[in-house]
């Protein structure tokens, strides 16, 4: 059912002959159908009077959107690698570090908060700190940085868990890494491929060896598309890097020393987790090429 929009709708003024959109739908719109618009927009319940909260929870809505999209795009990564399909492997890799960069840009407007006005809603926040994001822990666990502990914030709540605890026990993506370079023939160690999965990845001398052969030369057979793998997996690492280091930097300005409302040391044990190196063969790899 379509019926003639009326004239200040049709957006030309002067009855060009552009065709106008539809403005009649019987239920909601289509849009809304698919975006779920009205729920996303009305999901902001604010705990305090001050004007700068909104765009803090904003933020912090808008990087959980943002993990949620990278944990799908490295879960479908993962599974590419491990039916050997390299190239569905590193355009989702790649379209990765695409929106590690949009979630990194999305520091700007509370990377320079003052303490003043953190005050003015921190208190609203009571004991809820980022630390809690279980999206974030499932990031975490695809780049190897597995940790039972990490779940028992979750007790309480059943799917979260469920969801942390299977993926606390899958491979990681890095896990799903050295796989496929083992069917390919490279020397990593069987301790390694069958490390227990649910234990933090801890770095090996041979994989290294194995990124700095492939690094030495990338024109030998087979090995460009490996190395592309490799700097795909550095942009991700680098990204997830100054990710920490964003939100280290914006913390320090925002609250000092001051104790997390999580209960941590707050920038010194941020500090100790920024130090943490993602992939951390593709780094040390490097000096040895
Ligand atoms: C300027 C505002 C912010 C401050 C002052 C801040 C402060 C902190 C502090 C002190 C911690 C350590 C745990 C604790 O004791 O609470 C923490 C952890 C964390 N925050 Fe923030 N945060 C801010 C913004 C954000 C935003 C917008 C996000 C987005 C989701 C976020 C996500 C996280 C995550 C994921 C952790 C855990 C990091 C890890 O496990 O290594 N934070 N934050």
């Amino acid at each position: 059912m379509s019926s003639t929009p009326p004239p200040d709708a049709t957006g030309s003024g002067s009855g060009s002959a552009v065709d106008a959109p539809n403005l009649d739908f019987a239920g909601t719109t289509p849009y809304e159908d698919y975006v779920q618009a009205d729920v996303l927009t009305h999901l902001q319940h604010l705990r305090s009077d001050d004007p700068g909260e909104m765009v803090f929870l904003v933020t912090t809505q808008v990087m959980e959107l943002w993990f949620t999209v990278i944990v799908h795009e490295w879960e479908t990564a993962s599974r590419a690698l491990r039916e050997d399909r390299l190239p569905v492997a590193v355009d989702a890799l790649k379209r990765s570090v695409r929106e590690l960069e949009a979630l990194n840009h999305s520091w700007r407007p509370l990377a320079q908060l003052t303490p003043a006005q953190f005050n003015a809603y921190r208190g609203a926040l009571g004991e809820g700190s980022g630390f809690q994001s279980a999206m974030y822990r499932r990031m975490e666990f695809l780049l190897g940085e597995k940790s039972a502990s990490m779940l028992v914030p979750h007790r309480g709540a059943p799917r979260v868990h469920a969801e942390l605890e299977k993926a606390l026990h899958e491979p990681s993506l890095y896990d799903e890494v050295l796989g496929f370079l083992a069917r390919r023939g490279l020397p990593v160690p069987a301790s390694v491929l069958g490390r227990d999965l649910a234990q933090r990845y801890e770095p090996s001398p041979q994989v290294e060896a194995v990124w700095a052969a492939l690094y030495a030369e990338p024109e030998a057979d087979g090995n460009a598309e490996l190395v592309r793998l490799g700097e795909a997996l550095s942009d991700v690492a680098e990204l997830v890097w100054r990710w920490r280091n964003d939100h280290l930097v914006a913390t320090r300005r925002a609250m000092g020393s001051k104790t997390g409302t999580g209960g941590s040391a707050g920038v010194a044990w941020l500090e100790k987790r920024a130090q943490k190196n993602v992939f951390p063969e593709l780094w040390t790899a490097r000096s040895h090429v």
